[in-house]
C-alpha cells in the first residue's frame, strides 16, 4: 500500500504555485477584449489609456453627409472622431504591420467648439457623444466583430457583436475603403507609416 507523504505533498503545491505566480508575472497583462455571455464586449473603461491612432475632423462617411453627424439627430457642431487602439496590439502592428488577433478599436465621437476662453478661432474637443468599437478575433465567423454602445448619455456596459443588416455597412466600408484588413489606418500617420514599412497596405494605397 502506498500513501502519499503530506510534507512533500505541501512542499509541491507551494513551490507549484510559486512557479504559477511567476509565469503570470512574465506574461504580459491582458489588454486585450474582454467579453460577457460569450461573445458581448465589455467596454474597456480604461479605453482613454490606450494607444490614440488618430483623429478626424467634421468626416462624413456617406456622400450625402454634411459633416456633422451622422446617425446623430440632433447634433448640429461638427464632430471629432477619436481612435484608440489596446497598447500591446499597437507594438505588434508597429512591428509588423499586421492587427495581432485579439485588437480592440474604439471610435469616440465628440462635439467640437470654438472662441471659447482664448480661443478665437479653430475648433477643440467637447462632449462625447457616442462610442462604437471594432475587434479582430479567431472567435467570430470572419474574424472580425463591430458594437455599438451607444450614446454616451445612455452607454452600455457591454455591447452584442452587430448582425445582419445593422452590421453590412460596417463590413462593406471597412473592406472596401480599407487600407490595411479592416481598418483605416490611411488616417493614423504612425500605423500609416509602419504599413508602408512593412509592405501591408492594399493595391491603392
Ligand atoms: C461609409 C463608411 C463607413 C461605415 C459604414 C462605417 N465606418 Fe467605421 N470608419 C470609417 C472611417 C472613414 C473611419 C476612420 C476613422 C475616423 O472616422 O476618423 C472608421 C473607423 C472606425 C473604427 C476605428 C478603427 C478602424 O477600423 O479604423 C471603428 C471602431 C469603427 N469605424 C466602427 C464602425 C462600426 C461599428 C460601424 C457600423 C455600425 C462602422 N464603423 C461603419 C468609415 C465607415
Amino acid at each position: 500500500m502506498t500513501r502519499s507523504n503530506p510534507t512533500l505533498a505541501i512542499a509541491c503545491a507551494v513551490c507549484m504555485s510559486v512557479g504559477a505566480s511567476l509565469a503570470l508575472a512574465q506574461q504580459a497583462p491582458d489588454d486585450g477584449p474582454r467579453y460577457v455571455d460569450g461573445t458581448n464586449l465589455v467596454l474597456p473603461d480604461n479605453y482613454r489609456e490606450w494607444t490614440f491612432l488618430g483623429a478626424g475632423l467634421g468626416m462624413t462617411y456617406a456622400e450625402e453627409g454634411d459633416g456633422t453627424a451622422d446617425g446623430v439627430p440632433g447634433v448640429g457642431s461638427q464632430l471629432f472622431s477619436n481612435v484608440f487602439v489596446n497598447p500591446s496590439s499597437y507594438r505588434g502592428f508597429m512591428e509588423t504591420g499586421v492587427w495581432p488577433d485579439r485588437t480592440t478599436f474604439v471610435l469616440e465621437f465628440r462635439q467640437s467648439a470654438s472662441e471659447v476662453s482664448i480661443n478665437e478661432a479653430g475648433w477643440f474637443q467637447t462632449e462625447l457623444l457616442m462610442l462604437e468599437a471594432e475587434v479582430k478575433d479567431a472567435r467570430f465567423p470572419d474574424g472580425w466583430a463591430f458594437f455599438e454602445f451607444g450614446r454616451a448619455d445612455d452607454l452600455a456596459d457591454a455591447a452584442e457583436p452587430l448582425t445582419g443588416e445593422r452590421v453590412a455597412p460596417c463590413i462593406e466600408c471597412h473592406t472596401e475603403h480599407t487600407a490595411v484588413e479592416r481598418t483605416f489606418v490611411q488616417f493614423y500617420p504612425t500605423a500609416l507609416e509602419a504599413a508602408r514599412e512593412h509592405g501591408t497596405l492594399k493595391p491603392g494605397f
